[in-house]
C-alpha cells in the first residue's frame, strides 16, 4: 500500500497518527535547519517537515528533493506550531513530522511552475499538458466536468432515460459544418464520415420506440476555431418521443436549473423561470440570438426617427433599405476623441462602415459627429429616446440590419466587459424560440435551414414552405447562458412528406436526397412517432460554471487554436504503406 491517507485529508483530528502519503513535491522550503515540503496529491496537499536531529536519514533523504518529484513519506501527524495554521489549506492545522522518505520517481525542472497559477504561453501549455493538467485549477476543471457529467446522468435516469451510444464511423450528419471523412480500406475510394452531431442516429432510436434517450456525445467539426469551439466536443445528446417543445424545454431548464444549484452554489440564476426571447426580440434588443442578459445598455430603435432626421449617413442608410439604431454607453460621455474612435474601430471590424456619436461629457457639455445637422427638435427627440442623461456617450450605426445587429451587438458585449457591468456570480440562462426556419444564402443562391434539415416548421407556418418559406419559423429552440449559445435543439419532421418537402426547399435534388438520407426517409415510412430533442454542449456549459475563458481550459487535452494536438504533433503524415493500402494518393501542390 502506497498512503493510508490522500494529502487533502489530514486534519487535527488525526493528530497523533501515524500515516504514510505518496504524492508530489508541490514546494520546498528551508528554514532555520528544518526543511517543509509541500506534499500534493489530487485530494489536496499537506505540509510534511523533517528534522535534522529527530531524523536524520530522512532529513538527509530530502536533501535533493526539487519540486515535482514523486514521494512517499512515513511520519507523525502533530498539530502546527501557535499562529503557524494556514487557514487557507484543509490541512492547514497540521503537518506531518518525516521519520521515513522513499523517493519514487525524481523529475526534470518542469518548464513552467505548477504551483503559481502564472501566465503560460497556452501552446507551452498544450506541448506538456499532463504537467498544466497537475495544476489545481485544471484539476478543479476537470473536476467539475465530472461533477456535471454524473449530475446529468443521475437525473436522466430518474427521469427514464436511457443511454445510448450511436457509431462514430457513420455517414455525413450536417450541422452546419464540414464532415471529417475517414478512408475505408476494405471499401477502397470510399469514406465514413465522423458525425457532426448524432442528430439522424438519435431519431432513428425514436422511430426504434426508445421513447428517451440519452448520450454523452462526442460530435466533431471542421470549422474555423475560436474560444469556444473545437473540432472535436461532447454534447449532451437527448431526444424524446410524443413530446411537445414545452416539454423539452421543461425538463432541459429543470434539470440545469437543479446542476447550478447543486454544483455552484455560489452562483445566482438571474431569473426563474428562465426568461424566453423570440429571436426576432433578441435581435433587437441585443443584436444577436445569443443575447447576454446579465446587463442593460440594450439596442434602441432610431429607424423612424432617422427619416428626415437632416443627417445624410442615415438617411442614405434608410434609402438602401437599411437601419439605424444606438446604443447608450452610460458613463462615458467623459471618453476623448482618440476612445471614441478605438470603438469605431471595433465597429468596423464588424462591417460597420462608422459609428457616429453623441456624448455628453460630465460637464454637460455636448460634443457629436452629426449633431449639427439636427433640428433642435430632432436632437430633443432623439434625446428622449434614448433616455440621454449627462455623463453618457450615444453610439449610432446606421446599415443594413445585419450589419447593425452585429456590430451594435458586439459593441454592446465589448463595452458591457470594459465597463464592468457584469456580474461574473450571475447565470442568466434564457430560451430563444422562433426562429426563421430558412435563411436565403445569396453564395449559393437557396434557402438554408437554421438549424438543421430536420426541423420541423411551425406547424402553423407549414403552408409557406413553397409559397413565402422566409417567412417561416421553425419549431426550434437554443438555450443561451450568458451571451453563449449553450444547447440548440426542435421537435422533428416525423412524417416522410414533409422531409421531402423540406429537403426539396433547401436545393436537395430526390436523387442526392435518397442517397445521403434515403435511410432517414425510409424510416420514417416505419411508423415513426412524434419527436423532439435537444443537445446541449458539456464543454461550454463547464467552462461557464467555471467561469474560464476558453473551452480548452474545461478539456484534458483539447486542440489547440490551429486545430492542431501540439503535444502528440497531430495531425501529422501518414505512411507511405498506409495511404497505399488505403488507396490514397496526396497531392499537396507546391508549398
Ligand atoms: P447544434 O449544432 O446547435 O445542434 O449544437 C448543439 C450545441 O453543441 C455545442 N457546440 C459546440 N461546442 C464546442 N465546439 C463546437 N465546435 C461546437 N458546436 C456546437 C453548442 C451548441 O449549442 N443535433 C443538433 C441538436 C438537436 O437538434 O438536438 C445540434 O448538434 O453548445
Ligand atoms: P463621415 O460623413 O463619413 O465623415 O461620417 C460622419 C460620422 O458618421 C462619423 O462619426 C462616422 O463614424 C459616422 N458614420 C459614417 N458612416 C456611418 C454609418 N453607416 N453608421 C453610423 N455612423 C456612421
Amino acid at each position: 500500500m502506497y498512503k493510508t491517507h490522500t494529502c487533502g485529508q489530514l486534519t487535527a483530528a488525526d493528530a497523533g497518527q501515524s500515516v504514510t502519503l505518496a504524492g508530489w513535491v508541490h514546494r520546498r522550503r528551508d528554514h532555520g535547519g528544518l526543511t517543509f515540503i509541500d506534499l500534493r496529491d489530487r485530494f489536496g496537499l499537506v505540509q510534511i517537515v523533517s528534522d535534522p536531529e529527530a531524523a536524520p536519514e530522512a532529513h538527509a533523504a530530502f536533501e535533493p528533493v526539487r519540486n515535482e518529484w514523486v514521494l512517499q513519506v512515513s511520519g507523525v501527524v502533530r498539530p502546527r506550531p501557535e499562529g503557524m495554521a494556514n487557514p487557507e489549506l484543509a490541512s492547514g492545522e497540521i503537518e506531518v513530522v518525516v521519520s521515513e522518505v522513499k523517493v519514487l520517481n525524481p523529475a526534470v525542472t518542469p518548464p513552467f511552475l505548477i504551483n503559481k497559477d502564472e501566465d503560460v504561453d497556452e501552446n507551452t501549455r498544450l506541448k506538456y499538458r499532463y504537467l498544466d493538467l497537475r495544476r489545481p485549477r485544471m484539476q478543479a476543471n476537470l473536476e467539475l466536468r465530472h461533477k456535471v457529467v454524473k449530475f446529468i446522468r443521475d437525473y436522466l435516469d430518474k427521469e427514464g432515460f436511457l443511454e445510448i451510444e450511436t457509431p462514430i464511423l457513420f455517414k455525413t450528419t450536417p450541422e452546419g459544418a464540414r464532415d471529417y471523412l475517414v478512408p475505408s480500406r476494405v471499401h477502397p475510394g470510399e469514406f465514413y464520415a465522423l458525425p457532426q452531431s448524432p442528430q439522424q442516429l438519435k431519431q432513428l432510436l425514436m422511430v426504434a420506440g426508445y421513447e428517451r434517450y440519452f448520450q454523452i456525445a462526442r460530435c466533431f467539426r471542421d470549422e474555423d476555431l475560436r474560444g469556444d469551439r473545437q473540432p472535436e466536443f461532447t454534447q449532451l445528446d437527448m431526444e424524446m418521443s410524443f413530446v411537445e417543445r414545452e416539454d423539452v424545454m421543461d425538463l432541459v431548464e429543470r434539470m440545469y436549473t437543479a446542476m447550478v444549484k447543486q454544483l455552484v452554489p455560489h452562483k445566482r440564476l438571474l431569473a426563474e423561470p428562465w426568461p424566453r426571447l423570440t429571436y426576432k426580440e433578441a435581435m433587437q434588443r441585443f443584436g444577436k440570438d445569443a443575447p447576454d442578459l446579465r446587463f442593460g445598455m440594450e439596442l434602441q430603435d432610431l429607424t423612424a426617427w432617422a427619416a428626415g432626421s437632416g443627417f445624410k449617413v442615415f438617411e442614405d442608410a434608410l434609402a438602401a433599405g437599411g437601419h439605424v439604431r444606438a446604443i447608450n454607453a452610460r458613463g462615458l460621455g467623459g471618453y476623448s476623441r482618440k476612445e471614441i474612435d478605438a470603438l469605431t474601430e471595433f465597429a468596423k471590424q464588424f462591417k460597420a462602415k462608422g459609428l457616429a456619436y453623441l456624448a455628453i461629457t460630465p460637464e454637460g457639455e455636448e460634443r457629436s459627429s452629426f449633431s449639427k445637422f439636427l433640428s433642435p427638435e430632432k436632437l430633443a427627440e432623439l434625446k428622449t429616446a434614448l433616455d440621454a442623461q449627462t455623463g453618457d456617450l450615444l453610439l449610432f450605426v446606421a446599415d443594413k440590419p445585419e450589419v447593425v445587429f452585429d456590430a451594435l451587438g458586439r459593441l454592446r458585449e465589448h463595452l458591457g466587459e470594459a465597463l464592468n457591468l457584469i456580474d461574473p456570480d450571475l447565470l442568466a440562462f434564457c430560451w430563444v424560440i422562433d426562429f426563421p426556419f430558412a435563411f436565403w444564402d445569396e453564395e449559393e443562391q437557396r434557402w438554408e435551414p437554421s438549424q438543421h434539415l430536420f426541423t420541423l416548421p411551425m406547424p402553423e407556418d407549414i403552408d409557406l414552405i413553397e409559397s413565402d418559406p422566409g417567412s417561416m419559423r421553425g419549431t426550434q429552440y437554443d438555450m443561451v447562458l450568458n451571451g453563449t449559445e449553450a444547447a440548440g435543439g426542435s421537435i422533428r419532421i416525423h412524417d416522410p412528406a414533409l422531409q421531402k418537402r423540406i429537403f426539396k426547399l433547401i436545393g436537395l435534388s430526390d436523387e442526392v436526397a435518397r442517397e445521403r438520407f434515403g435511410h432517414m426517409l425510409e424510416a420514417l415510412e416505419f411508423g415513426a412517432p412524434p419527436h423532439g430533442g435537444i443537445a446541449p454542449g458539456i464543454d461550454r456549459l463547464v467552462m461557464l460554471l467555471a467561469g474560464a475563458e476558453s473551452i480548452r481550459e474545461v478539456i484534458a487535452f483539447p486542440k489547440n487554436q490551429a486545430a492542431r494536438d501540439v503535444m502528440a504533433d497531430a495531425p501529422s503524415p501518414a505512411e507511405g504503406h498506409q495511404l497505399k493500402e488505403l488507396h490514397i494518393k496526396v497531392d499537396i501542390g507546391k508549398k
